[in-house]
């Protein structure tokens, strides 16, 4: 299947010129500020006078999320609301400090006021709390942020050694395998917070109850695959993953109720061959952070492992979707920090399917936030 971009068609003449004498308009100071003032424009500028605002402001946004996260705003302001001396004192800063930070937060509806001089939880404030995934999330984008200090830098590839590289160690390719429990302890425990959501999305969009055995490849601390047996109560369920990743997944499996049905499995996917026995293999949020090349070994090698009625179950942020279009911003300047990888189309998944041998690939989108693409496919016959 053709990548989506390459199958585009040519823009007419007609459109190139529109489009040339658009972009003269509105660069053009005199034409902009005529816009601004002449009613039948005047919305349409301000609303994009406040996007590029909140694009320029964006990092200062983050910042002030990223400090409520740290010193524990959202669980402080929990129980009810604090004056700003109460918040300060909790918070241990100082009350100018606590005070900027509150006056900070409010317009971004993370902190809202309440009464005479009490603040508490905004809505976007009580999102983040309902969810501990979110929280673990805001915090190691401190990588993200000092890795992305210089944007230029980073894109020109004249960074040695990124935050990200040294938080997600697998990412450089060398021997992943011999990787020990301290270097993938971080990223699993930030794997398995922020997995839940994601699961839910995947499962409802996938019914596994028709299968037998589910192996799920990169599944990290197994919170997917307890997920997909808690819910299908005759699925024997495989977790492979990196042998200091799977031992996390033994570990925190054991002693729990479905421990019994699930094996957890040590190996390289890049260089074992994977377990047979399965007959559908997922990959969650896993080929967006590997090249091409690397993405097609993982998919030849589940395309090997799969039996010829089986499927191939693969879910992960895609590029260009409807409606949740930064996303591809997002993993583009993020993954690039990590050192490896890029988010993907729907049409550039399937092309790399194809090459691996599969066939029948559908698309179902989630309704989350970062909307989730979750298809499927079988191995040719
Ligand atoms: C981004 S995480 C996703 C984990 C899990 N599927 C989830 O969504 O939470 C990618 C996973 O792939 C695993 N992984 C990376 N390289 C691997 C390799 N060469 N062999 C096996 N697993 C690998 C990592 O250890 C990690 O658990």
């Amino acid at each position: 299947m053709a990548n989506r971009n390459e199958a585009l068609p040519m823009p007419s003449f007609g459109s190139l010129r529109l489009t040339a004498l658009r972009d003269r308009l509105l660069t053009n100071p005199r034409f902009v500020s005529w816009a601004g003032a002449f009613p039948l424009t005047r919305l349409v500028a301000r609303k994009r006078a406040a996007d590029l605002f909140d694009l320029c402001a964006g990092f200062v946004y983050s910042q002030v999320l990223l400090a409520c996260v740290k010193v524990d705003a959202f669980e402080i302001l929990r129980p009810g609301p604090l004056s700003a001396e109460d918040f300060a004192q909790r918070t241990r800063l100082p009350i100018d400090g606590a005070l900027r930070l509150l006056h900070a937060a409010e317009p971004l509806k993370l902190v809202e006021k309440r009464g005479r001089g009490k603040f508490g939880l905004g809505p976007l404030g009580a999102a983040v709390k309902a969810n501990p995934g979110i929280s673990a999330m805001i915090e190691h984008h401190a990588h993200l942020y000092t890795d992305l200090a210089d944007p230029v830098a980073l894109l020109r590839g004249d960074v040695s050694r990124t935050a990200l590289a040294d938080y997600w160690p697998y990412a450089d390719g060398n021997r992943p395998d011999a990787l020990q429990a301290h270097q993938v302890a971080d990223y699993s425990h930030l794997m398995s917070l922020s997995l839940p959501l994601v699961a839910d999305e995947v499962l409802d969009s996938y019914r596994l109850d028709r299968h037998r055995c589910l192996l799920d490849v990169g599944g990290g601390e197994g919170v997917f695959g307890e997920s997909a047996a808690a819910r299908n109560p005759d699925l024997k369920v495989m977790v492979f993953d990196l042998p200091a990743v799977a031992d996390r997944a033994k570990a925190r499996l054991t002693g729990r109720d479905l421990d019994k049905r699930i094996d957890t499995i040590g190996g390289d996917f890049l260089a074992d061959p994977l377990p047979t026995g399965a007959d559908v293999i997922s990959l969650v949020r896993v080929i967006l952070d590997h090249d091409d090349a690397n993405a097609l070994r993982i998919l030849k090698g589940i395309h090997a492992a799969l039996p010829q009625d089986g499927v191939l179950l693969l879910a992960e942020p895609l590029a260009e979707t409807p409606g949740a279009e930064p996303v591809g911003t997002y993993f583009n300047m993020y993954l690039r920090a990590m050192g490896r990888g890029r988010p993907r189309n729907f049409d550039q998944i399937s092309a790399l399917l194809t090459k691996a041998g599969f066939d029948q690939i559908r698309l179902k989108v989630g309704r989350h936030v970062l909307r989730t693409g979750v298809v499927t496919a079988t191995p040719q016959r």
